[in-house]
């Protein structure tokens, strides 16, 4: 067989094709990159207690996002800046998604405006906004997304400054000549460029992201947009008890791939706590080194209403554009398909926590 057997391969073979400052970008840990390590290696901590005896001749792992039907367990996460791995950037990865039958989530930081995005495919799109010190500006595109056609808005509460990649502070990380945040363009905030020693991005985040973004404005978020809202980066049970009483529709169980606070609970660890927590009250979502279908498995057994995965789409779209980003989801189907058989369960709904240890 030729070409990548799966999603660990496919980060190989994306290397390749990538400039320095983007692979280093993609593939970076906050410090030490302890997290980014632990998010992978938790999952190879939890052991299978597999059903045995039971019909697998059927299958089925399709599923629904806040009402969203997708036709497997895993959508996207937003990742910024696409057009680094291939030129058509986040309108190839909008067609994978569709492709797949599944769901995007556009990071507010892409090299693609929303409404080109949100036409791409025919899937559905939740626009994942970072919270601009400006905040017209910040409601002027949340405003843009919703009138594109996004579904939901992702909130990313994790990251009131950029966390320190220190390879991106080595290659003075910036987005290269003909890229800019797209959407904030107008508004004059599209350049990320380098400073003397800096991650240019660090350097975005300190100046423009409004780090007293807190709690109280979550009622002004609700304010300014009649969409779902989903939280994405929180860890801790009593975060996530909050976000449910503040009414949202759903939160991530998410430490950003290992790229904010070194050394933050590996997220598979954090999950079950904070799906006992909730309650039922809102889906519980998680991402952070979801590799193999085994790692989804047991994402779904803790309670996990679907995975996000990052870094693997970002392999697929430098690998081979839209088909790469394609075949990194199909290549975690068949996995999932497979553990499924495997495992005795046939249905996401017979993937209870009696599975695992
Ligand atoms: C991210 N992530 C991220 N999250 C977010 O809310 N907005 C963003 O713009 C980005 N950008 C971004 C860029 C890159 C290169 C990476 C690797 C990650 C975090 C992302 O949504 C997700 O939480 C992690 O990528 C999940 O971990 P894995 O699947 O990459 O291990
Ligand atoms: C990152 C930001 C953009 O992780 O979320 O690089």
């Amino acid at each position: 067989m030729t070409g990548p057997i799966n999603l660990l391969e496919l980060e190989d073979l994306a290397r390749a094709k990538l400039a320095q400052n983007a692979f280093d970008y993609y593939v970076s840990g906050a410090h030490d990159e302890i997290t980014l390590r632990n998010n992978r290696s938790a999952f190879d901590r939890i052991e299978f207690l597999y059903r045995v005896l039971v019909d697998v001749s059927e299958r089925s792992m399709a599923t629904t996002v806040l009402g969203h039907e997708i036709s497997m367990p895993v959508v996207l996460a937003p990742t910024a800046f696409h057009r680094m791995a291939c030129p058509d950037g986040e309108l190839a990865t909008a067609r994978a998604a569709s492709n797949a039958k599944t769901l995007m989530i556009l990071s507010s930081l892409s090299n693609t405006r929303v409404e080109e995005v949100c036409v791409a495919g025919d899937g559905p799109v939740f626009f994942q906004q970072y919270i601009y010190k400006d905040r017209g500006a910040t409601k002027a595109l949340m405003e843009r997304a919703h009138a594109a056609g996004a579904e939901a808005l992702v909130i990313t509460v994790d990251a009131p400054k950029l966390g320190s990649r220190e390879r991106d502070v080595r290659n003075r990380f910036h987005l290269p000549e003909g890229l800019s945040v797209e959407n904030m363009v107008a508004e004059g905030y599209g350049e990320v460029a380098a400073p003397p020693n800096d991650s240019g991005l660090s350097a975005y985040f300190a100046s423009l992201i409004d780090p007293s973004f807190s709690w109280k404005d979550l009622d002004w978020l609700r304010s300014v947009t009649p969409l779902p809202i989903v939280l994405k980066g929180l860890v801790r049970e009593d975060d996530a008890k909050r976000a449910a009483d503040s009414g949202v529709e759903g939160i991530v169980v998410s430490n950003h791939g290992g790229r904010q606070l070194d050394t933050s609970i590996a997220t598979i660890d954090a999950l079950p706590g904070v799906v006992d927590a909730v309650d039922g009250r809102v889906e519980v979502y998680m991402d952070g080194g979801v590799r193999r279908g085994t790692d989804v498995l047991k994402a779904i057994a803790y309670g996990a209403r679907a995975v996000l995965i990052g870094r693997p789409i970002l392999w697929g779209l430098a690998y081979d554009g839209e088909a790469g980003a394609t075949l990194a989801l199909e290549l975690l189907r068949a996995e999932i398909d497979l553990a499924m058989t495997l495992a005795g369960t046939p249905t996401l709904a017979d993937v209870t926590r009696d599975l695992v240890r």
